[in-house]
C-alpha cells in the first residue's frame, strides 16, 4: 500500500469511527457508492452548505436562491441534452471482469506515464543546472522529453477527437495502441467501448401522453431546475442582468465506476449557481467567477492544495470550462467546475417547450436569451477535501515527558461540526451541574458537546479527533471564581478565562463571517 493510499484508508476509517460517514445499508453489507452521513458528518455538511449559501446568496445582492423539485418533466432532460449525450464510455477487462471508464484509463495513462516522465526529467535537470535552468529551452531540446511531449500530444489529439466525435472504436484503439493494461489483472484483454447513460429513471403513472412521457429521471444536476425557473425568478425578484440563481440539492448519477469513497457517488449533493449575463459579456463573467470561487476555497484550504485545470473536452453545453482541483489523497482531482454554458440550455428549453425564455433589456430596448456562467460544486467532494486536509497524526508531548501520537482534525473552526466541548473535570462535587449551566448558556448560539466520562486527557484527545476547536474544562476553582479553562485544539494551549467571556470569545473564533467578509 502506497503512503497516500494508506493515508486515504486511515481517513475513511476515521470518518466511520468518529461518526462522520457510514456505508449506506451497512447491515445488509452496504450499497456500492452510496453513503450516509453520521451525526458529525451531517453537521459538517450543513456548515459547508451554509458557507456556500452565505457567500453566494447572502453576500451578493444580485444572486437569489431557490429549491426546485428533484422530479421534473422528462422533456427537460431531452432539451438539456442529457438523454442523448450524458454518457460515459465504458470498457471491461475480460480477465478481471472489472469495468472502467475508457476516457479515465487514457487520461491516467497520459498523466502517469507521459506527463510524469516529462516532469521527472525536468526535475532532474533543474537540480543539475540550478539557477541557470531554463525549463522552456530544456523541454524543447532534450530528445527524451521532446519525444514524450510529442507522444502525449498525439494521444491527446486522438483522444479529444474521439470524444468529440463519439468514436468508441477509436477510444478502444487508443487503449490498445498505448498498451494500457488492467491494473488488477495486468492484461490487455479488453471488450469494445460502449456508451452508458448515467441517468436513473423511474415511472410516474399520471403523466398524460405517450409511454415515453411517463418515464421520469432523477435529476443528474440541479442546474436544470434553475434554467426552467429563470423567468419566474427574474420577474418575482425584479432582477436585472447580470444576476444569479443558486440552489443546493441532491443529484443522481448511475456511476458504474464509482470508487474513492465519497468522491464519486450515485446519490450526491450539488451547490450550483447559474449567472445570467448579456451575450458577449460571458467571458468577463467567467473570469470573474473563476477568481471568486478560488477565493472561496482559499479561505479554508491552503493555496498549494488547489489549482485550476482547463478542460480539454468541453461538455455539450459549454464554450469554456475550468475545474478547480484539490489535491485529494489520491492526487489532484476535480472539486468544482466553472462553465460558460452559452445560451444552450435556455434556448433548448425555449425551443422544446414553445415558451419564450427571454430577457427584455431596457437599456438596449430588445429581448434576448441570456448567456450563462455556471459554478458547480459537489457538497460531498467539498466535504472530502475538508476532511482530507484536516486529518493529521501529530507527535505531541505527553504527561510523562515523552511524546505520543494524537489524531486531530483541524477543520476550520467555522466549519467544525461541534464548536465547543463542555467537560467537568470530575463527575462529582457539583462540577457536572456547573458545567450544564455553562452548556445552557452556550448551546443556543454554538453547537456544544457535553461529556463527563473518562480522564480529561482522553476526552481532549476524542475532541481533537472529532475536530472540536475548543474545550472548556470546569473544575473546583470554577465554583469559587467563575473561571474555566479554555483549550485550543490546534495549539493545545490552555487559558483561564471568566465563564461570562466564553460565548463572545468562542462565537468570534468560530463565526462564518470570518470567512465571508475576509
Ligand atoms: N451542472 C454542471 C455539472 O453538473 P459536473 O462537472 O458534472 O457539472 C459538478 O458536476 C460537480 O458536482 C463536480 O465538480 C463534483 O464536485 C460534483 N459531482 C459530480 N459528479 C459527482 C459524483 N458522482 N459524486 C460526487 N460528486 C459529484
Amino acid at each position: 500500500m502506497s503512503q497516500t493510499g494508506d493515508q486515504f484508508k486511515k481517513i475513511i476509517a476515521h470518518c466511520k469511527e468518529y461518526g462522520y460517514i457510514f456505508q449506506s445499508s451497512e447491515v445488509y453489507d452496504g450499497l456500492a457508492a452510496v453513503y450516509d452521513y453520521g451525526p458529525y458528518g451531517a453537521e459538517l455538511k450543513n456548515n459547508i452548505k451554509a458557507y456556500w449559501w452565505k457567500a453566494m446568496v447572502h453576500a451578493n445582492e444580485n444572486i437569489v436562491g431557490i429549491d426546485s423539485a428533484i422530479f421534473m418533466h422528462p422533456k427537460i432532460w431531452k432539451a438539456s441534452g442529457h438523454v442523448d449525450a450524458f454518457n460515459d464510455p465504458l470498457i471491461d477487462n475480460k480477465d478481471s471482469k472489472k469495468r472502467y471508464r475508457a476516457d479515465t484509463l487514457i487520461e491516467e495513462y497520459v498523466e502517469k506515464k507521459l506527463t510524469a516522465k516529462i516532469e521527472k526529467e525536468v526535475a532532474k535537470a533543474a537540480k543539475r543546472f540550478g539557477d541557470s535552468f531554463d525549463r522552456e529551452q530544456f523541454v524543447s531540446t532534450n530528445p527524451r522529453v521532446v519525444a514524450n511531449v510529442e507522444k502525449r500530444k498525439k494521444v491527446m489529439d486522438r483522444f479529444t477527437a474521439a470524444m468529440a466525435n463519439n468514436d468508441m472504436a477509436e477510444l478502444k484503439q487508443i487503449i490498445i495502441d498505448a498498451e494500457i493494461s488492467d491494473p488488477i489483472s495486468g492484461t490487455k484483454n479488453w471488450t469494445d467501448v460502449r456508451q452508458f447513460n448515467l441517468m436513473f429513471s423511474t415511472q410516474m403513472s399520471n403523466i398524460a401522453g405517450s409511454e415515453d412521457d411517463s418515464k421520469l429521471y432523477l435529476r443528474p444536476e440541479t442546474a436544470q431546475g434553475i434554467f426552467v425557473n429563470f423567468l419566474n425568478v427574474q420577474k418575482t425578484t425584479r432582477q436585472k442582468l447580470p444576476f444569479g440563481i443558486a440552489q443546493i440539492g441532491k443529484a443522481f448519477r448511475n456511476e458504474i465506476v464509482a470508487r474513492q469513497f465519497i468522491f464519486r457517488m450515485k446519490e450526491f449533493e450539488q451547490m450550483e449557481m447559474q449567472f445570467f449575463v448579456a451575450p458577449g459579456t460571458e467571458m468577463k463573467w467567467y473570469e470573474h467567477w473563476k477568481a471568486e470561487r478560488l477565493k472561496w476555497h482559499h479561505q479554508v484550504t491552503p493555496n498549494e492544495k488547489l489549482r485550476y485545470h482547463d478542460h480539454d473536452n468541453l461538455a455539450h453545453y459549454a464554450n469554456a470550462a475550468v475545474d478547480i482541483e484539490f489535491e485529494f489523497p489520491f492526487g489532484f482531482k476535480e472539486l468544482e467546475g466553472i462553465h460558460s454554458r452559452t445560451d444552450f440550455d435556455l434556448r433548448s428549453h425555449q425551443e422544446l417547450s414553445g415558451r419564450k425564455l427571454q430577457y427584455f433589456d431596457n437599456e438596449k430596448n430588445e429581448s434576448y436569451v441570456p448567456y450563462v456562467v455556471e459554478t458547480s460544486i459537489g457538497v460531498d467532494r467539498m466535504f472530502l477535501s475538508v476532511i482530507s486536509n484536516a486529518f493529521k497524526e501529530e507527535e505531541v508531548p505527553d504527561a510523562k515527558g515523552g511524546t505520543s501520537t494524537r489524531t486531530v482534525l483541524n477543520i476550520h473552526p467555522a466549519l467544525a461540526p461541534v464548536k465547543v466541548a463542555v467537560l467537568p473535570l470530575l463527575k462529582k462535587d457539583g462540577l457536572p451541574e456547573a458545567s450544564r449551566a455553562i452548556m445552557d448558556e452556550l448551546k443556543y448560539d454554538l453547537n456544544c458537546f457535553y461529556e463527563d466520562k473518562d480522564t480529561i486527557g482522553k476526552r481532549y484527545r476524542r475532541q481533537d479527533a472529532v475536530g472540536t476547536p475548543f474545550c472548556i474544562t470546569i473544575d473546583h476553582q470554577t465554583l469559587e471564581d467563575d473561571t474555566v479553562t479554555l483549550r485550543d485544539r490546534d495549539s493545545m494551549k490552555q487559558e483561564r478565562i471568566n465563564k461570562n467571556a466564553l460565548l463572545d470569545k468562542v462565537k468570534a473564533a468560530t463565526s462564518m463571517i470570518n470567512l465571508i467578509k475576509a
